[in-house]
């Protein structure tokens, strides 16, 4: 078949790449020349596991192209998928302008039917706004073309996008129309084998679809961080804990890690925008403002334990901090719980220490060259000489570490961990204090209860 697909940010280009791969012929199309012509050498312009091999590969097989033509890509095919970027406003809203400047040029340019598949995550009501910018330039245009729009949301993850997008636990294509899922099915036959994964609903259900999935996968993620705190202060262990709650399999053990809080572009984006929607609609989410806020106290967390560790005086020190990523695996920081524990530090008059496997061009990006930010070339050399360890970002590396090391080359033998990657008992044979996320027990021996920061936060 072929597939014109618009915008090649992470969602875009995985399934155009995915796509081509079993076979399709793929036109991606991106305004951003700077980017297509990355993409025509090779270079892939964000780091994901196995897409470069995979966008070279049908590259060089005449699978896969890019273009900035957009008309061109209206033209190429009969099922266009619109997969640009919704970035939040103000307000917390989705902006939309993306998406309506494709449906505007698929308007202008359409030249026989069209099937218009929405991909990006947009607030329910989209699809419709869709349809009619395409019919009102049809129409401005004097001409008559039929075409359908539909909602097929993605849920793939960063890090391991392939595998979401090539192994996935479910397909939603949104459409009343009976030849619009069928084509759609033909177009993902090589990826619903086994058993169907395919599940068929009405456009408006297909996109809150999306949001209800993110928005459930936050829940846990703060509920956990809530109980984390809360084990905290009563002197229990939330690891414990959360492996005594996950073999309900009503529970489960997925998305139940308490940490440092939630980043992306996804989960802190669409909780807000649901949010909004439903406020937009004469209803008051409360639970998706709560998990918001919840999150947002969470990035705080390292930074208060940093404060409790020196007695809150963190002037003119020097932090190592492990992992810039909001996840492994990743070199994006868009609303990662480092930023946040960072700027604080900064604030506090703190110089940062960081290393990051792969976000180290992503923090200049962020933060240029900040005099008080210096970014390492390897985990230990950030660490050697600093006053405190803190890790914001689980990546495998960090996993092992000689803790008799740490306690040599640390000034203060202080480590915060907002991943929860060791065992306090063995981080505390060292002679090292161990600040973990929710484990209560390690806060005690540390000697500092968790009362006075309780008290504090009150305050
Ligand atoms: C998410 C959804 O998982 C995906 O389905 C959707 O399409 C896009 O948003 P992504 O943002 O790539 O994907 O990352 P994910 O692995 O879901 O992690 C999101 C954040 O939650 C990370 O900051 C991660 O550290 C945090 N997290 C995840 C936890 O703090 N605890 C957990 O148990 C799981």
């Amino acid at each position: 078949m072929k597939l014109s697909i618009f915008g090649t940010g992470y969602v875009g280009l995985v399934t155009g790449a995915c796509f081509a791969d079993v076979g399709h012929e793929v036109l991606c199309i991106d305004v951003d020349a700077g980017r297509i012509a990355m993409l025509k050498e090779g270079r892939v312009p964000i780091f994901e596991p196995g897409l470069r091999e995979m966008v070279v590969r049908n590259a060089e097989a005449g699978r896969l192209k890019f273009s900035t033509d957009a008309p061109a890509g209206v033209r190429f095919a009969d099922l266009i998928f619109i997969a640009v970027g919704t970035p939040p406003q103000h307000n917390g809203s989705a902006d939309l302008s993306h998406v309506l400047t494709v449906a505007e040029t698929i308007g202008e340019h359409i030249d026989g039917y069209k099937i218009v598949v929405g991909k990006s995550t947009v607030p329910v009501g989209t699809a419709d706004r869709v349809e009619a910018v395409i019919a009102a330039a049809i129409a401005r245009r004097g001409a008559t073309h039929a075409f359908d729009v539909c909602s097929n949301p993605e849920f793939l993850k960063e890090g391991s996008a392939i595998e979401d997008f090539t192994k996935p636990a479910r397909i939603i294509i949104g459409s009343e129309k009976e030849a619009v899922r069928k084509k759609l099915q033909e177009c993902y036959a090589p990826y619903n084998r086994n058993h169907d994964k395919l599940i068929s609903m009405d456009v408006r259900s297909a996109e809150l679809t999306k949001y209800a999935a993110n928005a459930m996968l936050a829940t846990k993620i703060s509920f956990m961080n809530e109980m984390a705190n809360i084990a905290e202060r009563l002197g229990a262990d939330i690891e414990e804990v959360r492996q005594g709650i996950g073999s309900d399999p009503r529970i489960g053990y997925q998305f139940i890690y308490p940490g440092c809080g939630y980043g992306g572009s996804c989960f802190p984006k669409d909780v807000r925008a649901l949010a909004h929607t439903a406020e937009e609609a004469g209803f008051r989410a409360e639970l998706m403002e709560a998990v918001e806020r919840v999150n947002n106290a969470q990035k705080g967390v390292l930074f208060r334990k940093l404060e409790q560790a020196f007695d809150g005086d963190l002037k003119d020190r020097t932090i190592a901090l492990w992992g810039l990523a909001f996840k492994p695996n990743t070199d994006d920081m868009r609303d990662a719980p480092s930023r946040t524990l960072m700027e604080a530090l900064w604030e506090a008059g703190a110089s940062v220490r960081a290393f990051d496997p792969e976000a180290v061009t992503e923090a200049r990006r962020h933060y240029g060259e900040r005099l008080d930010l210096s970014l390492a070339s390897g985990h230990l050399e950030a660490a050697a000489g600093a006053d405190a360890l803190v890790i914001c970002t689980e990546w495998k590396q960090f996993r092992v570490v000689d803790f008799a090391w740490l306690k040599a080359n640390l000034k203060s033998p202080v480590i915060v961990d907002g991943r929860n990657l060791y065992e306090p008992e063995d981080v505390r044979r060292h002679g090292l204090l161990y600040y973990a996320v929710g484990r209560g027990d390690s806060v005690r021996r540390n000697g500092a209860m968790a009362e006075p920061e309780a008290r504090r936060e009150v305050a």
